[in-house]
């Protein structure tokens, strides 16, 4: 299960990149890089033979139920979809009016007609592996990148989408 989370931590170099472009900025000029809250992934487990994170256990797959109705707000759902440092669904999807988005997953810009049911998509979201062992999708509920209220927002926005 290891390898899911080796896939899922793509990201992390891809922060390293933008870091390293923020450098070559005009010095003297404080950078996005200098300004943004470094990220601190101590808390989820990774690959590294050397880090503390490389010790921590892959969490097991959960099937998590949707308690109670919906209540999400797809604007804010749409800003934490595309938001790199949160849900960066975007890394992997396409999503309704993103930019630059990724294609390793499905396309989701019309995922609202796609007719799926609001607790179905919480526990997809929450943890592919409750579908797919084998995903690369990471689960942003199990993993705690997302909370309940932030799934909420994002699914409300992925409903909204058509
Ligand atoms: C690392 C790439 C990656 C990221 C990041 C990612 N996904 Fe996915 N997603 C996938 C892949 C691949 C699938 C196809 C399902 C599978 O893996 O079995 C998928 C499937 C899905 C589906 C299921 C579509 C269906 O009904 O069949 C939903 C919904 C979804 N993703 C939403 C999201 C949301 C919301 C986020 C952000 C919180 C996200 N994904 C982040 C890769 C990703």
């Amino acid at each position: 299960m290891r390898s899911i989370f080796g896939k899922g931590l793509t990201v992390a170099p891809l922060l390293l990149a933008v870091a390293l472009a923020g450098c070559a900025a005009e010095p003297g000029k404080p950078t996005q890089a200098a300004k943004a809250k470094p990220s601190d992934f101590s808390e989820w487990p990774c690959m590294s033979y050397t880090l503390a994170c490389g010790k921590i256990p892959t969490r097991k797959p959960v099937t998590q139920a949707l308690v109670g109705p919906l209540n999400g707000d797809p604007v804010r759902g749409q800003a934490l979809a595309n938001e790199r440092s949160k849900g960066n669904c975007v890394a992997c999807h396409l999503l309704k009016g993103a930019e630059q988005p990724g294609s390793k997953g499905p396309d989701l810009t019309a995922y609202g007609t796609w007719g799926r049911s609001d607790a179905e998509i919480y526990a997809l979201v929450y943890d592919m592996r409750s579908r797919n062992p084998d995903t690369v999708m990471p689960p942003a509920g199990a993993n705690q990148i997302l909370t309940d209220q932030e799934l909420r927002d994002v699914i409300a926005f992925l409903q909204s989408s058509k």
